[in-house]
């Protein structure tokens, strides 16, 4: 015999029905990656940038580490110091490893910005020295950091390394705090060793050349392995591509996106964030969706 069905009361279906309206309409969330900070407003990777970033509504705070001659993980994009450093010595030129952190002291990354932009007369003020990973992680402590293992391969020991700092900084102590970090390389070789040593942390592989068609595939099934998630330039990404990723669970974060209309075509397209040098322009579009 059939057992009888169980009416729900009739107030309980209508609620039920409220609910999943709402999740229908409820836009699908989309990470806005503030890209070395709120970098089309403020020179890149100081601290000015990334209190622009959270200011505008950014959910995660992008950056780049390098490591310094003496083994000090320092935040910068380039692995030279020509483009954005500018100093009273010679130390803030050539390669970033070549130098030790004293030697760093000096130079000063908030003034070229200057030279773009003459009327940011402000820039004058801020804080321009090259941070380091550790005041980062103490600064941002109440935030979601999206860091880039810059070169790896060039830095032996640089996993284990800002490893020990995420520890030592309590980023790794509990759930909660492990979910507001997103590590992501161009290199595959150092996102599984993060993974090997911390599989709770979520990874994110960098993918900045097309896959040939016949490696989608497989190229995607090695990543899911270890990773979160792939972070394609947006030159490279195609509906294959997304689609795939999607069907294998993997998140795709776009970068480097500034303008609204791709802003607006890959949210149409169903990409789950952006990097982008605006933030505060990625979540008014978010906003009026
Ligand atoms: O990290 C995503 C994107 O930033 C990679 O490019 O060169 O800006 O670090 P890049
Ligand atoms: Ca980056």
């Amino acid at each position: 015999m059939r057992p009888r069905s169980v009416r729900p009361p009739a107030g309980l279906v209508a609620g039920l029905l409220v609910t999943l309206a709402a999740c229908a309409d409820a836009p699908r969330p989309i990470a806005v990656i503030g890209h070395r900070g709120a970098s089309a407003d403020a020179p890149e990777h100081t601290f000015a940038s990334w209190d622009r970033a959270v200011a505008d509504g950014a959910d995660w705070l992008e950056f780049d580490l390098q490591r310094t001659a003496d083994s000090v993980l320092v935040v910068l994009h380039d692995d030279a110091l020509d483009r954005t450093a500018r100093g009273p010595t010679p130390a803030c030129t050539g390669l970033v490893r070549a130098r030790a952190r004293a030697e760093l002291a000096a130079c000063d990354v908030a003034r070229w910005f200057r030279e773009r932009h003459p009327e940011a007369t402000w820039v004058d003020t801020i804080d321009g020295r090259i941070p380091t990973l550790d005041e980062i992680l103490v600064r941002y402590r109440a935030h979601a950091l999206y860091i880039e293992l810059k070169s790896p391969e060039s830095a032996p020991g640089m996993v284990e390394q800002f490893l020990a700092a995420l520890e030592r900084h309590g980023w790794l102590a509990t759930a909660e705090a492990r979910d507001r970090l997103l590590v992501q390389s161009f290199s595959p070789g150092a996102l599984q060793r993060v993974h090997a040593r911390v599989p709770g942390l979520r990874l994110i592989q960098l993918v900045g050349d097309s896959i040939p068609e016949a490696a989608v595939e497989p190229t995607l099934d090695s990543i899911a392995r270890y990773a979160a998630g792939i972070g394609p330039s947006g030159r490279i990404l195609t509906p294959r591509l997304l689609a795939a990723a999607h069907a294998k669970g993997l998140l795709v974060h776009v970068y480097t996106v500034n303008e609204e209309a791709q802003m607006r075509a890959l949210i149409a397209a169903g990409v789950d964030g952006m990097f982008t040098d605006r933030p505060g322009l990625l979540r008014r579009v978010l906003a009026a969706r």
